[in-house]
C-alpha cells in the first residue's frame, strides 16, 4: 500500500503531489489487472480505498489534479453520478446448462411445474446470448421516459440522456403501444466498432479497452452524453418489463411487436417448435459463432407462450420459462508457477494456482482457483505442471487437469499446512466439509482485520478514514478487537492523535466519521456483517422483506428450524436461492455472531428499510392451499401467491388469513371453519390475487 496512512491535513504539496503520481501509477496497474487481466490484486474495499484517497487529497489540493487522474478517467471508475432508478419490474438473472442432458431436466422442470404430460412439446424461441450489458427502457404513451441500466436487478442507473444517442433505440414508439411498458434488451458494441475504438483511443494515448462488453459498458457510462454519441453503440430488444395492457401471445409474436416499434430485434432469432429443432439451433448457432461481428456466449431458450412463462414465474433468481445453453468453456494450457493460500473474512483456506500468464478465450488469465485440498489431491496437481486452464463464462478460471506426460522430473507436490499462514492457528476440516478453516477467529488478523475494514467500507458503514492501514493499527494495538469497539473509540481520541503520524484534527475528524454513522439504513448494516454470499444486493433484498432489524433478527432466529414457516419464507424471497439461505442461518446459529450483533444494535440506530412493493391484495397475507387446484399445480399456486408477497405455509392457525379450497378439500377446510379462518374456492383466490387478466 501506498503511504495511505498519513492524515490528508498533514501532508505538504510536495508530498501530496509525490503521493498523488504514485496513486495515478497503482490505480491504473490495479485497474489493468482487474480489467485487463480479469486478476484483482487486492479486495474491492482496498481498491475503493485508494481512490477515496485520491480524491481526498484532490480535494485539499485541487490545483495538484493530475491529468492522468484516476478521478478523471473514463471506463473504470464507478459511476456515482448517475441517478437511481427503480425498475418497475425486476431484471433478473438466467439459469445456465452446458449440455443436451441439462437441458432435457430444464424442459421436465417446465412440465411437471405446469402439470403437462411429459409427451407434450415445448416450443421455444431461441436467441443469440450476446454479452452486453442489460438495459431497461421506460416507454409512457409511446414516449422514452427513462432508460437504465440493470444495476442490482431492483435497481439500476439512470443512463437516459446516453441511451437516447442510440440509434437502434426509438425515442417514440412507431405505432400503438401499451400506456406504459418496459422494454429490455442488450447494448452491445460489434467486434468491429470495438476494434475501430481501441485504434482511437491508443491514437489518443488513452487506455484500450479489454473486450467488446467492457467498451460498451465505458462507453454507456459516460456523465457526458456526448462521448456516448460518439461510441458505436449497438442495442437488440429481446424482453418485456411491466407492460399496463398485453402485448402479444407469444414471445415471437412480441419480438415482431418490438420490430413494428422501430427496434432492432436479431436477426437470428427464431421460434424452434421443440427440443428437436432446439438441439439443431444450438449446433447451427455454434457453428456461426466465430463468424459473427459480436460476441456470443451460447444461446437463449425462452419459453413462446407468453401465458405460461407468466405461470411459470421465477424461482429465486432465475425465470423459470428461460435458460441459457452456453457454448463449452474455452481452455488453455499453461505452467502452474506456484499455490499460494488465501485466508479470507470467514478463515477459509482457499489455494490458488499462481500460472504463466495465457490467453484463454480473449482473456489474460494468471490466476486461477484451486478450490480446496481434496481437489489438489482429485487432480494430482503439482507445482510445475503443465495445466489445462478453463474459462465458462464469468466464473473465476479453473484448473481441469493437470497433463502428466508432461510432468518435469522436479514438479512439487503441495502440502496443504494444517495452521493458518497468518496468525499461525490450527486449521481444521470438520469431517465432512472440504474447506480447511482458521480456528484463529477473530484472533486471526486476516479474518478479523478484514472483516474490519469490510464493515468500514464504503458500500457497508463507510467509514472515512479506516481503511486497512488504519485497521490493522488499530488492531494489533488492541483499540478495536471487534466492529463495535469502533463505535467506542470517542473516549480514544487523544490516544489517538498522539499515535504517529496522526495529530488532533485527524483524530478528531475520524471520531466524527465514525460519529456521523450511527445511524444506518438496515441494507447496509446486514452487508456490513460480513456474511459469506451476502454482497450489496442480497443484503438489500433482506432489508425490503423484513424492513427492520428486530424483525430481521427474530426471523432469522426462527428460521434455525428446519421446516419452519421463518425458513421456508427466507427461502423463497425472490433472489436468494437455499445456499444464501443456510449462510443466514448459520451466521445465526452462532452465538458469537448473535452478541456482536446485539452489541452493534445497543450503539446504532438502523434505520428501517422501505417494504417491498406489491400492489396485491394477498402481499403480506398468510395463505394455506389444501386439496387439488383445477387450474395449475400446487408447485404453482405457491410460487405464485408467493411472488405476489404472501406467505404459503402447510398449517392452519389462527394467524392463517386465507385457505384456499381445492376439490377434496379436508381437514383444513374443517379446521379453518373452526377457527373462523376466511376460506376461498379457486376462482375467488384468482379473482383475489388478480391472476385472471
Ligand atoms: S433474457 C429474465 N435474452 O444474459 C430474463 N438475456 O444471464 C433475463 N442476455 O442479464 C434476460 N442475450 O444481459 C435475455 N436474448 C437474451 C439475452 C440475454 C443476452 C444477457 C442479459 C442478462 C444475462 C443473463
Amino acid at each position: 500500500m501506498t503511504k495511505g496512512a498519513r492524515p490528508i491535513d498533514a501532508l505538504s504539496r510536495d508530498e501530496a503531489a509525490a503521493e498523488l503520481a504514485e496513486l495515478a501509477a497503482e490505480i491504473t496497474r490495479l485497474d489493468l489487472a482487474y480489467y485487463r487481466d480479469d486478476a484483482p490484486e487486492v479486495t474491492d474495499a482496498e481498491y475503493d480505498a485508494r481512490r477515496a484517497r485520491n480524491a481526498a487529497i484532490e480535494a485539499r489540493f485541487p490545483d495538484l489534479v493530475r491529468p492522468d487522474s484516476p478521478s478523471r478517467r473514463l471506463g473504470a471508475a464507478p459511476a456515482a453520478g448517475f441517478a437511481k432508478y427503480r425498475h418497475r419490474q425486476p431484471m433478473l438473472s438466467l439459469g445456465n446448462v452446458f449440455q443436451e442432458e441439462e437441458f432435457g431436466e430444464f424442459c421436465a422442470r417446465v412440465r411437471r411445474f405446469l402439470g403437462l404430460p411429459e409427451t407434450a412439446s415445448l416450443a421455444f424461441v431461441g436467441e443469440p446470448k450476446i454479452d452486453g450489458l442489460s438495459i431497461s427502457l421506460t416507454y409512457i404513451d409511446g414516449v422514452l421516459t427513462h432508460g437504465a441500466t440493470r444495476g442490482d436487478g431492483i435497481e439500476g442507473e439512470d443512463v437516459s440522456a446516453n441511451l437516447r444517442t442510440l440509434a437502434s433505440i426509438p425515442a417514440r414508439l412507431a405505432g400503438e403501444a401499451p400506456a406504459l411498458i418496459e422494454i429490455r434488451g442488450e447494448v452491445f458494441m460489434t467486434k468491429g466498432d470495438f476494434l475501430a475504438l481501441n485504434e482511437e483511443q491508443e491514437a489518443l494515448g488513452r487506455k484500450p479497452f479489454a473486450n467488446p462488453r467492457n467498451a460498451a459498458a465505458g462507453s454507456l457510462r459516460q456523465l457526458d452524453p456526448t462521448i456516448t454519441a460518439g461510441r458505436k453503440l449497438s442495442f437488440f430488444a429481446y424482453a418485456l418489463g411491466e407492460a399496463s395492457a398485453s402485448v402479444a401471445d407469444t414471445h415471437a409474436r412480441y419480438l415482431d411487436r418490438l420490430r413494428g416499434w422501430g427496434f432492432a430485434v436479431n436477426p437470428l432469432s427464431r421460434r424452434l417448435a421443440g427440443e428437436g429443432e432446439v438441439l439443431a439451433f444450438q449446433a447451427e448457432m455454434a457453428a456461426r459463432r466465430a463468424g459473427l461481428d459480436y460476441d456470443i456466449d451460447g444461446v437463449v431458450y425462452k419459453i413462446d407462450d407468453l401465458a405460461w412463462q407468466r405461470r411459470l414465474g421465477f424461482a429465486g433468481r432465475d425465470p423459470r420459462w428461460a435458460i441459457a445453453w452456453k457454448f463449452p468453456a474455452e481452455r488453455a494450457e499453461t505452467r502452474l508457477l506456484d499455490i499460494r493460500l488465501q485466508v479470507g473474512r470467514t478463515g477459509a483456506l482457499t489455494p490458488v494456482a499462481l500460472l504463466q500468464p495465457v490467453n484463454v478465450g480473449g482473456v489474460l488469465v494468471t490466476r486461477a482457483s484451486l478450490h480446496n485440498e481434496d481437489e489438489i489431491a482429485r487432480k494430482d496437481v503439482r507445482i510445475g505442471d503443465t495445466v489445462i486452464v478453463e474459462r465458462a463464462g464469468d466464473v473465476i478460471p479453473q484448473i481441469v487437469a493437470a497433463i502428466a506426460e508432461r510432468r518435469p522430473a522436479d514438479a512439487t507436490p503441495f502440502l496443504f499446512p494444517d495452521h493458518c499462514p497468518v496468525c499461525g492457528s490450527l486449521a481444521l476440516r470438520p469431517p465432512d466439509e472440504v474447506v480447511r478453516r482458521c480456528t484463529g477467529g477473530l484472533i486471526c488478523p486476516a479474518q478479523a482485520v478484514e472483516r474490519l475494514v469490510h464493515f468500514c467500507s464504503r458500500a457497508a458503514f463507510d467509514i472515512e478514514g479506516m481503511g486497512e492501514r488504519t485497521v490493522a493499527a488499530f488492531y494489533a494495538d488492541g483499540l478495536i478487537r471487534g466492529p463495535a469497539d469502533i463505535f467506542r473509540l470517542g473516549p480514544h481520541e487523544a490516544e489517538i492523535a498522539a499515535r504517529e503520524g496522526w495529530g488532533k484534527v485527524s483524530a478528531r475528524k475520524l471520531i466524527a466519521a465514525i460519529e456521523a454513522r450511527r445511524r444506518i439504513p438496515l441494507a447496509r448494516f446486514i452487508y456490513a456483517l460480513g456474511i459469506r454470499r451476502v454482497g450489496e444486493t442480497i443484503a438489500k433484498l433482506l432489508a425490503r422483506h423484513y424492513g427492520g432489524i428486530t424483525h430481521w433478527r427474530a426471523e432469522m432466529i426462527a428460521a434455525q428450524v428446519v421446516g419452519s414457516e421463518a425458513r421456508s419464507a427466507l427461502g423463497n424471497i425472490l433472489g436468494i436461492g437455499p445456499a444464501i439461505a443456510e449462510e443466514l442461518v448459520d451466521f445465526f446459529a452462532e452465538a458469537r455472531n448473535r452478541a456482536i450483533l446485539d452489541e452493534l444494535v445497543g450503539l446504532l440506530v438502523i434505520e428501517d428499510a422501505e417494504p417491498a412493493e406489491s400492489g396485491s391484495a394477498i402481499a403480506g397475507k398468510l395463505v394455506v392451499f389444501t386439496g387439488s387446484l383445477a387450474s395449475m399445480t400446487r408447485a404453482e399456486a405457491k410460487a405464485r401467491a408467493e411472488a405476489l408477497g404472501a406467505r404459503v405455509t402447510d398449517s392452519v392457525s389462527r394467524q392463517t388469513d386465507y385457505v384456499v379450497l381445492g376439490a377434496e378439500a379436508g381437514s383444513k377446510a374443517r379446521r379453518a371453519a373452526e377457527l373462523g379462518v376466511k376460506t376461498l374456492s379457486e376462482v375467488e383466490w384468482r379473482a383475489l390475487a388478480g391472476l385472471d387478466p
